[in-house]
């Protein structure tokens, strides 16, 4: 397995897997590596020849008040865990090596971000799509891999995908759980034991609605408003708790057969902010 920290070198090595007929698959990260990642490059392999793994923390999606500089950094573990996986290549850039101090251009992104982490963290998306951009221009990837627990970024960066002709395959990979079926997050990290134990309340209340959608439900305002005082009894803070359309990423106050739906959660605990979601197609 090769590191490179350079967009010159790693743009070298790309080309010769290239030259060599090798379909590339991509999966960029932010690092503090887990076994939801691991399953990235596990289906990464289904999917291509060559696994090419990127680990860059993005100054451009944090908020002014986000964990920008807490945010776990283990570039050497992460290595370790990463060549286990039989990766090719692995891009390490420094913060420099991506972004020169001056911008000039952004991607401005309409109404997919109104809604779910796109209201609560402004420019987030914006700063997901500035350097998955970059990235997928300097490793022209022929498939790339991302997770389903960040579904609004998998939609928001299939439709630039789409709208700006890159030439990449989308694939989303299902969100890998704990037993207790929290979905595996690097912030988990975060959380402190008592938190720990309480955290995978948000699943438990996305399974109930989920059932009673599937049971026939489809006005769920008044179930979805009665499972956030729940969560809110047992600790967590709520920052939003709905049914979105698949497509448009609105919120849907009347479900209808033949649609697909995310029912998605955002929630606090303490300093952790917890993030969950179920695709339904009705
Ligand atoms: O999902 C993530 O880890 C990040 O948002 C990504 C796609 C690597 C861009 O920084």
């Amino acid at each position: 397995m090769k590191v490179y920290r350079t967009i010159e070198e790693i743009r070298f090595e790309i080309g010769k897997l290239k030259s060599a007929g090798k379909k590339v698959g991509f999966v960029p990260t932010m690092g503090a590596l887990h076994e939801g990642h691991i399953s990235l490059i596990r289906k990464a392999h289904e999917h291509s020849d060559a696994v090419v793994v990127s680990i860059f923390v993005n100054p451009e999606q944090f908020g002014p008040n986000e964990d920008y500089e807490t945010y776990p950094r283990e570039l050497d573990e992460d290595l370790e865990k990463i060549k286990e996986q039989g990766v090719s290549l692995v891009f390490t850039p420094d913060r420099t090596e991506l972004y020169d101090s001056e911008k000039y251009l952004k991607i401005v992104i309409n109404s997919l971000n109104d809604h779910m982490c796109g209201a609560s963290r402004p420019g987030f998306f914006e700063g997901v799509l500035l350097v998955v951009n970059k990235l997928f221009n300097i490793v022209q990837p022929d498939v790339a891999l991302f997770g389903q627990k960040d579904i609004q970024q998998f939609q928001i960066i299939s439709r630039m995908v789409e709208e700006f002709n890159q030439n990449v395959e989308m694939v989303m990979v299902p969100i890998s759980r704990a037993n207790d079926g929290l979905a595996l997050s690097s912030r988990n990290a975060y959380l402190s034991e008592q938190e720990r134990k309480i955290a995978p309340g948000l699943y438990r209340s996305l399974t109930y609605i989920e059932k009673q959608v599937r049971g026939g439900v489809d006005t769920p305002a008044l179930m979805i408003s009665h499972q956030k005082s729940e969560l809110e009894a047992k600790g967590f803070k709520i920052d939003y708790l709905n049914m979105f359309s698949l497509k448009t990423l609105q919120p849907v106050e009347t479900l209808a057969k033949g649609e697909q739906y995310i029912l998605a959660g955002a929630v606090w605990l303490g300093k952790t902010r917890l993030i969950d979601n179920i695709l339904i197609e009705l």
